[in-house]
């Protein structure tokens, strides 16, 4: 079906929300796939992955919804690297699992690369004219890393350092260096509702008094604000009288004290939030239009904060934000709604949030 053009108005005051159906037609979302997840970073690994030189490290860019094979390895030479795990000859996925190697080799034909992805040697090619070429390396993939975290991307959008500046910028003093990834606080949750929808959520703390009584007990609603910046947005939870906050001078860079949780978003699709025990990564991830699956990663600095302040009950809040926002994927379906307004003071990040959407779908 095709769609009228729409647009976001720049001004809150004026704007309307996104159209209903930019969340619920499939045709929207295979667009959203190319135009917006295939040019976006994405949070692809912890760096603990490949800590020592031989080490490699294969994953799925974007399971379900890219579905790339892509490969980190670090070399001989101490360089990480990010390649395509497809085999240049036939297409077989070259490394199967974690481990510490010499090399590569593809186990169909054995073809053999080196770590940094060039082209070594292969069996029975001798008359081959023009063999072996450059296309005959793995192809080499965008990548960088902040602290314990490695990103990856196709074809950016934009550079890495430009996407997370700010969020720097605000945390140059905690101590992510020290952070570690803790598996056992980490997991992933299914929700029966669009992708968009789940970053619609989290991007305002208006619901909180409404939707998660225990989280609104230890912040101070009256001081809750969102910033928004080039590729992304924070929410500033000041924690409430007595309650958890963040040590004064972690917080220095962005001016605030009794910082009880900094909630920063990552177009289009990563969150980071700070608390004062460490930092939990959400990669919300795309199944289909109404189907999300969201990975919750734990990377924890302090453990005797665990368990304290905004950061105490993130599984609670996560089913609380779940069944909301499937209901709004049940009333994006009506005949009768289409779309809403913005408030101009408790949901900027929200707006945010479409413009830069509409921009990707070629509105304005
Ligand atoms: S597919 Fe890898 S060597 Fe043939
Ligand atoms: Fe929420």
């Amino acid at each position: 079906m095709s769609r009228p053009p729409f647009a976001i108005d720049e001004d809150i005051r004026r704007a309307e929300t996104l159209p209903a159906w930019v969340y619920s037609d499939p045709t929207v979302f295979a667009t959203q796939r190319e135009r917006v997840f295939a040019r976006s970073w994405q949070f692809a690994a912890d760096s603990g992955k490949v800590r020592v030189p031989g080490q490699v490290h294969p994953f799925t860019l974007l399971e379900g919804l890219i579905d790339e094979p892509l490969l980190f390895t670090r070399g001989e030479d101490d360089r990480v690297h990010c390649l395509s795990n497809v085999c240049t000859h036939r297409g077989t996925l070259v490394c199967e699992g974690d481990g510490v190697v010499q090399g590569l080799r593809c186990r169909y034909h054995g073809r053999r690369f080196g770590l940094d992805g060039s082209f070594k040697f292969m069996p029975e090619f001798e008359g081959a004219a023009g063999f072996p070429s450059p296309a005959d390396d793995l192809p080499e993939v965008p990548f960088g890393s902040w602290g314990p975290f490695l990103f990856a991307s196709l074809a950016p959008a934009a550079p890495l350092d430009d996407v997370l500046a700010e969020m720097r910028a605000r945390t140059a003093a905690m101590p992510l260096a020290d952070a570690v990834f803790d598996p056992t606080r980490s997991r992933e949750y299914r929700v029966r509702a669009n992708w968009a929808l789940y970053c619609d959520n989290f991007l305002e703390g208006f619901h909180i008094p409404y939707v998660h009584s225990g989280l609104s007990d230890v912040l101070d609603y009256g001081s809750y604000r969102t910033e928004c910046f080039r590729w992304g947005s924070v929410q500033v939870g000041i924690a409430g009288e007595g309650e958890d906050a963040f040590d004064a001078a972690l917080t220095a860079p962005g001016g605030d004290t009794r910082v009880a949780a900094y909630w920063f978003w990552i177009y289009p699709n990563t969150m980071f939030n700070f608390y004062p025990w460490g930092v939990s990564v959400n990669v919300v991830r795309p199944l289909a239009v109404d189907e999300t699956r969201v990975s919750f990663l734990s990377f924890v600095w302090d453990a005797s904060r665990l368990g304290k302040g905004a950061g105490a009950s993130l599984d609670r809040v996560e089913r609380e934000d779940e069944a909301i926002v499937e209901s709004v994927q049940k009333g994006t379906r009506a005949r009768l709604y289409t779309r809403g307004r913005y408030s101009p003071t408790r949901e900027q990040g929200v707006h945010h949030f479409h413009r830069l959407l509409a921009g990707d779908l070629g509105g304005g």
